[in-house]
């Protein structure tokens, strides 16, 4: 029961810790690695209006609810929806939404683990000068040497999972804060400095063509539901992070101005992203539209020409891991709390415990790309279902279920008291959105699929 479990987390110890964490958890792989080449496949321009569009119209409104939601329940998700229904009296079934956020983020961190992994190893060959070799007819199969050596990869995943446990268990205050405020600069320097460095060296007026004249000729619906997947992914939404991140919000605090910056920042991270990989690639007369491969099959060819490229390519790695890192923690902390309050286990033994069993998930996906990449099934790999069960299936049904029950259950009076410093304007319109646009626009995912014939994998 959500009463008889006790809560024991603290709060953020500032309005900018709070917001340093989130930005942390929703810049990451999403925006360094997939927005690129996403926006690459997607036509440039065309792709990033239509993300925009979701981010603000469809993202920002359902953050704002996953926050408040989170800091009424203020407890880890499954708990706190069930807390929120039963002060609403609704139907306890509606955890099924933090339910979702912990299992979400459970199989999501599993594979994020081993990418976050293969950075790390091109870090380590960017700076120690093994990448110099790379050309474009041997960057691919450097990229599968990377990927299928077993040992090497299971030692990344190993790493990565023991940093990111080794963060969370440390608590809020003393683990999550105290990493984000380290690292978060860090990341916006070398960020700032890459893209410079790529507008100065690489080919400037190319890129700004790319990103601002829209090519709409690469655009299907297909397109559509990507760049929505996309932002959901981005914004870490549905799967609990923003939700456990929101339960530690003090009260004074505003969601809806919060969920703007941090929109704002990662959507400006992502367009950063953008200005430090494609002057590179055009200058280098590589591939936009390059797919998975576009960081690390493509670039890193630029980055074994350029002048100075050895030392770029491991700050742009070493960016990535740090991405990568920040949102980790967001994506173990969900089932942390819930361990340490619905178990009564301590949070160190609550993020070893978690940690290791997603780390054992992971080695379903570390398997992937070596000896067990024949076995498929459905979608594929077992990296290929998870990741697509996740990013396809769970988030936009977490980020429904969120909708409805914020939009349609609460009481008009509880989302108020939380949203206490929107204007009213602002709060009619915010639940105009949430009520019919948000849960249209999701179910139009699913529509899609049916559609297409993706769920039973001829799509
Ligand atoms: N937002 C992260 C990224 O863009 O890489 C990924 C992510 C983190 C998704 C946390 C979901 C989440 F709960």
């Amino acid at each position: 029961m959500a009463d008889s479990v006790k809560a024991p987390h603290e709060n953020w110890s500032s309005r900018t810790a709070f917001i340093f964490a989130a930005i942390g958890s929703a810049v990451g792989l999403g925006n360094i690695w997939k927005f690129p080449f996403e926006a690459g496949e997607g036509g440039g321009g065309a792709f990033v209006l239509i993300y925009l569009a979701f981010v603000f119209g469809i993202g920002v409104p359902v953050m704002i609810a996953e926050l408040a939601l989170g800091r009424r329940g203020h407890m880890s998700p499954p708990n706190a929806v069930k807390k929120v229904a039963q002060q609403e009296s609704r139907s306890p079934l509606w955890s099924v939404a933090g339910w979702i956020g912990v299992i979400g983020a459970f199989m999501v961190l599993s594979f994020y683990s081993v990418i976050a992994g293969f950075t790390l190893s091109y870090m380590v060959d960017s700076f120690s000068g093994s990448l110099s070799s790379l050309r474009p007819d041997n960057s691919e199969a450097y990229f599968n040497g990377v990927t299928q050596n077993f040992s090497l990869i299971l030692a990344w995943h190993i790493i990565f999972m023991g940093i990111t446990i080794a963060v969370v268990a440390r608590g809020i205050r003393g683990g999550l804060e105290k990493a984000v405020t380290w690292l978060m600069p860090v990341l916006f320097a070398i960020l700032l400095l890459l893209v410079a460095y790529s507008l100065y060296v690489g080919d400037a007026a190319e890129t700004f063509r790319f990103l601002l004249e829209p090519d709409w000729t690469e655009v299907d619906l297909e397109t559509v539901i990507q760049a929505l997947g996309q932002a959901f992914f981005s914004l870490s939404l549905a799967l609990g992070a923003i939700m456990a991140y929101g339960a530690y919000v003090p009260k004074d605090v505003s969601l809806s101005r919060s969920a703007f910056i941090i929109a704002g920042a990662d959507t400006g991270v992502a367009i950063l992203a953008g200005l430090a990989i494609f002057p590179i690639v055009f200058q280098y007369g590589l591939e936009p539209g390059a797919g998975p491969g576009l960081v690390f099959i493509t670039l890193p060819i630029a980055f074994a020409q350029m002048p100075g490229g050895l030392f770029v390519g491991g700050a742009f790695f070493l960016l990535l891991g740090i991405a990568a890192l920040t949102s980790a923690i967001s994506l173990l902390e969900p089932l942390v709390a819930w361990l340490e309050e619905s178990k009564g286990i301590s949070r160190v033994q609550s993020a070893i415990g978690g940690g290791v069993s997603i780390f054992i998930l992971g080695m379903g996906t570390v398997l992937s790309f070596n000896h067990w990449s024949d076995f498929t099934f459905w979608r594929g790999t077992i990296f290929d279902n998870i990741d697509f069960l996740t990013n396809n299936i769970m988030m936009p049904m977490g980020g429904l279920i969120i909708a409805l029950f914020v939009g349609w259950r609460m009481r008009r009076i509880s989302v108020r008291d939380e949203l206490s410093t929107m204007s009213d304007f602002g709060f009619r319109l915010w639940l105009i959105m949430l009520r019919y646009v948000c849960p249209l626009a999701l179910m139009l995912i699913f529509v899609g699929y049916a559609f297409k014939g993706v769920l039973f994998g001829d799509g």
